[in-house]
């Protein structure tokens, strides 16, 4: 038999293998796409013909609904709809894992939004962007500047920003929301921009904190009526109605914020005079950046100061509450700073492996009141829909993890509602697990400044316990935070 005869049966054989293995997986995805149309969604409050949920949905404290309505239709998956727009939120630490971590590639995207992101232009934030190469480029940016070694770069810093908390403190201890701002941006703001904060009523703090009370606004599902019936965009501006004209106002902050500090470091460059920052390494990097690359560079140096002002300054401010209602931990917390390092010198970094107790206070004020108690909403991809414990996600559909109902779930830290740092030092297999796996976020969302943000609470924590004695509370009351969506700062 000829050589080529034995060729030829193998090429056609491997024509016909590979051809019935391709219809082969196309059946089954055929099978599975069908099964999933068929299958029924997660419960959830029943809506309206047409608009759906549309008028229930919670615009404060919506993490507090979500656990209603999980206990209502006990279930931890939860289905909503608005004019047709799907919302699933996610109660449970094995739905959040299930989905945002293992099945990250399909959930990793963010929902598109008219208000915030077309009409006021969040959406080219790294933050609320979508999946993406450009997603990719503002992540790999972020990595190169907030990995271990790159973080602990910045601890001389931190270790001597702390100055200005404690001189604060000790001269007008009562003003301590006023300190605690004013020393995270002058911690934040040296390290993104090389900025320093001179006094009380510096631009980058004005800029930093209007930009965040913004976005609690614009994030909220439901407040814009132009997210839901998006031809509205197109009222023309000149009618007055009240969504446009705060999106012009909204516009105007956020162009301010993105140009104005980013200005400042290219002047101080060209000039010679600019500290070391995350901003000037991003101008370093090009000589003559294109368009694209100064618009990624931008938002990138504008989202790591926004991004990391309020965030640490909510966790500090809960943590002055957290001491103030509960003496006994404090008083535990400085005996073991006492016992560690005694009074001779200033706790440092390389101090906290030997405070496990400091540790454990840190991890329950994440915990007890996280800071974006439903992270970033995620969205499923736009291409098709998944199926999950027999349940059908519709694709696009907006997915929010309630964070808030896992750090309060009685069956993952018993008590949930005390302030109890013990649990962490408790065996027991899988429970009370480090809260920072909920507080930062999840999947390829994960907040990316984490490491940062947690060194800079921890030295502020152990040097405020080593230094003062907090509470207890004044007014006799415990101060309400804010209702909003991205933080959770007690009200001045
Ligand atoms: C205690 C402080 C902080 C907390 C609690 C926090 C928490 C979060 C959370 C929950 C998310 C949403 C994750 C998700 O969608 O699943 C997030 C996103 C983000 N955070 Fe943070 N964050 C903090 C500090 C910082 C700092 C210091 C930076 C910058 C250096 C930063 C930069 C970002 C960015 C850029 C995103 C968007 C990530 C993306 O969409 O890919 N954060 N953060």
């Amino acid at each position: 038999m000829p050589q080529s005869f034995y060729e030829e049966a193998y090429l056609i054989h491997k024509i016909v293998f590979g051809a019935g293995f391709f219809f082969f997986l196309l059946l089954v995805v055929i099978v599975v796409r069908n099964r999933a149309h068929r299958l029924p969604l997660p419960p959830g409050p029943k809506g309206y013909p047409l608009i759906g949920n549309a008028l229930s949905l919670p615009s404060e404290r919506p993490w507090l609904t979500y656990c209603q309505w999980s206990k209502r239709f006990g279930s931890d998956v939860i289905h909503l709809s608005a004019l047709g727009q799907s919302i699933i939120i996610l109660n449970s630490a094995r739905s959040i894992y299930d989905l945002l971590e293992r099945r990250s590639a399909l959930y990793s995207d963010r929902p598109s939004t008219v208000m915030a992101g077309e009409l006021v232009g969040y959406g080219d934030s790294p933050a609320f962007i979508s999946n993406g190469p450009r997603h990719r480029t503002f992540r790999r940016l972020f990595s190169e500047v907030l990995i271990p070694r790159r973080v602990e770069e910045w601890r001389p810093l931190q270790e001597q920003k702390i100055q200005i908390l404690v001189r604060g403190l000790t001269e007008t201890p009562t003003a301590f929301r006023a300190h605690i701002r004013k020393y995270i941006a002058s911690l934040v703001f040296e390290i993104s921009h090389g900025h320093i904060v001179e006094g009380d009523d510096d631009y980058f703090i004005r800029m930093a904190k209007q930009v965040d009370d913004d976005i609690s606004v614009l994030m909220v599902p439901g407040n814009f009526l132009v997210d839901f019936f998006s031809f509205l965009r197109y009222i023309p501006d000149w009618t007055g109605v009240p969504f446009k004209k705060k999106a012009k106002i909204f516009k105007q902050t956020l162009q301010n914020a993105l140009n104005r500090p980013y200005q400042q470091v290219k002047e101080q460059i060209a000039a010679g005079n600019a500290l070391p920052s995350f901003t000037a390494s991003l101008i370093e990097r090009k000589e003559n950046p294109t368009e694209e690359d100064t618009a990624i560079f931008k938002w990138a140096s504008f989202v790591f100061y926004t991004a990391g002002a309020d965030t640490s300054v909510s966790v500090l401010s809960s943590f002055m509450l957290a001491m103030a209602v509960n003496p006994t931990k404090q008083r535990k917390a400085q005996a073991e700073i006492d016992r560690v390092i005694g009074s001779g010198r200033r706790p440092a970094f390389k101090d906290r492996l030997g405070l496990p107790y400091v540790e454990s206070i840190l991890k329950e004020v994440y915990r007890l009141n996280p800071v974006t108690p439903i992270a970033i909403p995620h969205n499923l991809n736009p291409t098709s829909d998944d199926e999950y414990r027999g349940w059908r996600i519709p694709k696009k559909s907006v997915v929010i993890a309630n964070s808030w109902a896992v750090l309060h779930d009685a069956e993952l830290y018993p008590s949930p509602f005390e302030f109890l740092p013990e649990r962490y030092h408790q065996q027991e297999y899988q429970m009370n697990p480090d809260p920072r796996k909920f507080a930062f976020g999840y999947g390829r969302r994960v907040c990316p400044g984490q490491l940062l943000a947690d060194d800079t609470v921890f030295i502020s924590i152990v040097t405020i316990l080593a230094l003062f004695d907090i509470g207890p509370l004044t007014s006799g009351e415990e101060p309400k935070y804010t209702p909003h969506l991205i933080r959770l700062v007690p009200s001045s």
